[in-house]
């Protein structure tokens, strides 16, 4: 069962010189206990689109299409709603936990305040509640720790209070923006392996956003492949390695690592050219200027997201059909 659907997700963002088209009609879903890897370079849209979903996109941003969530369109919530609806029932953990925590509280009184806000629990059990969560994303000595201010922790340490108070109130979905691109690569995996733990025990759903095809291959069920705000693949993590049928998506997986090693971690690069900024929808394949089999069908109309022969969603007039590694 999907827990998070979004349907037809359009961000436009004015800005002084005119406006960014940043997320371009993306549908996408999330089923219970799924851990789905959002995917692409710079510039993409990956951020602008999860933080619309919950009212946390750039100011005045225009948003339209569904969020559905537990039988509601969070586009159509007001701000306190969806404020609860934040840490609740969708939370988020971001690439710098710095920015997120307060330098000047110790950690678990600010992970207890989280608690009090959402949860009806006497100072005793808040207290109780937050060494528990330490403990769950492997915080030694958590009682101690919890009295430590964030400049007293490592950058590893800092991420799990991050995503112990991220998790405290129990949320359904949590959503991570690049939650490890900021840790050194061992921090790294430690923090996956706490990702994917708390998947297996609590059953959240997890949209994990990255561009690091590695993090991709270790975790992810499913991947969602975004280009110019657009999703151009999707699928199940062994189609997509296996199979990709987008040119975009092979050029990201160009140093292919093999879904649940370790060995091989590609970085989106090897793809000449950047990702354009769009003022409106154009109807046209976006990827055509870096595409080499870019025709006059790519540049007459929006390819739809189709089935493709190794099993993956695809936007593309002339998909691949060979296996990645036959290349
Ligand atoms: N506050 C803003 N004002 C104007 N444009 C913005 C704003 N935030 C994002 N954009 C633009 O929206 C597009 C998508 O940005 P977004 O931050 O979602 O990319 P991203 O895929 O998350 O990239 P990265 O991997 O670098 O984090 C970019 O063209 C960006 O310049
Ligand atoms: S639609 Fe055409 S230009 Fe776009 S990725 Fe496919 S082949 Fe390339
Ligand atoms: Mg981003």
């Amino acid at each position: 069962m999907n827990v998070l659907d979004v349907r037809d997700l359009s961000v436009e963002i004015p800005t002084e010189t005119g406006h960014v088209l940043a997320v371009d009609g993306l549908s996408y879903s999330v089923g219970e206990s799924e851990i789905l890897a959002i995917v692409g370079e710079s510039g993409c849209g990956k951020s602008v689109g999860v933080l619309s979903l919950l009212g946390l996109g750039p100011e005045h941003a225009r948003v339209t299409g569904e969020v559905n969530y537990a039988g509601q369109n969070l586009l159509t919530r007001k701000p306190d709603a969806l404020r609860r609806v934040r840490g609740q029932d969708i939370a988020y953990i971001f690439q710098d936990p710095m920015t997120a925590l307060n330098p000047l509280m110790p950690v678990g009184k600010q992970v207890e305040e989280v608690l009090a806000q959402h949860a009806s629990m006497s100072r005793a059990e808040r207290r109780a509640r937050v060494v528990e969560l330490f403990e769950l994303v492997g915080i030694p000595a958590a009682a101690e720790r919890a009295r430590a201010y964030p400049h007293q922790l490592s950058g590893g340490m800092r991420q799990r209070v991050m995503i112990s108070m991220a998790i405290a109130c129990g949320p359904r979905v949590l959503i991570a923006d690049e939650p490890t691109t900021a840790l050194d690569v061992t921090v790294q995996a430690a923090i996956l392996e706490i990702l994917k733990d708390l998947r297996d025990k609590l059953g959240m759903a997890i949209v994990l956003i990255t561009h690091d095809m590695g993090v991709v291959a270790d975790i992810a069920d499913r991947v969602v492949v975004m280009y110019a705000g657009r999703a151009i693949e999707e699928g199940g993590i062994e189609q997509v390695f296996r199979r990709p049928a987008h040119p975009y998506t092979r050029g990201l997986l160009s140093a292919v690592p093999v879904p649940g090693q370790r060995a091989a971690r590609a970085r989106l690069r090897g793809i000449p050219g950047t990702v354009p900024v769009i003022a409106e929808s154009v109807d046209a394949c976006t990827f055509a200027d870096r595409c080499g089999r870019a025709d006059e069908a790519c540049r007459s109309g929006r390819p739809p997201l189709a089935e493709a022969a190794g099993g993956t969603r695809v936007a593309c007039r002339h998909p691949e059909t060979k296996e990645s590694n036959g290349e």
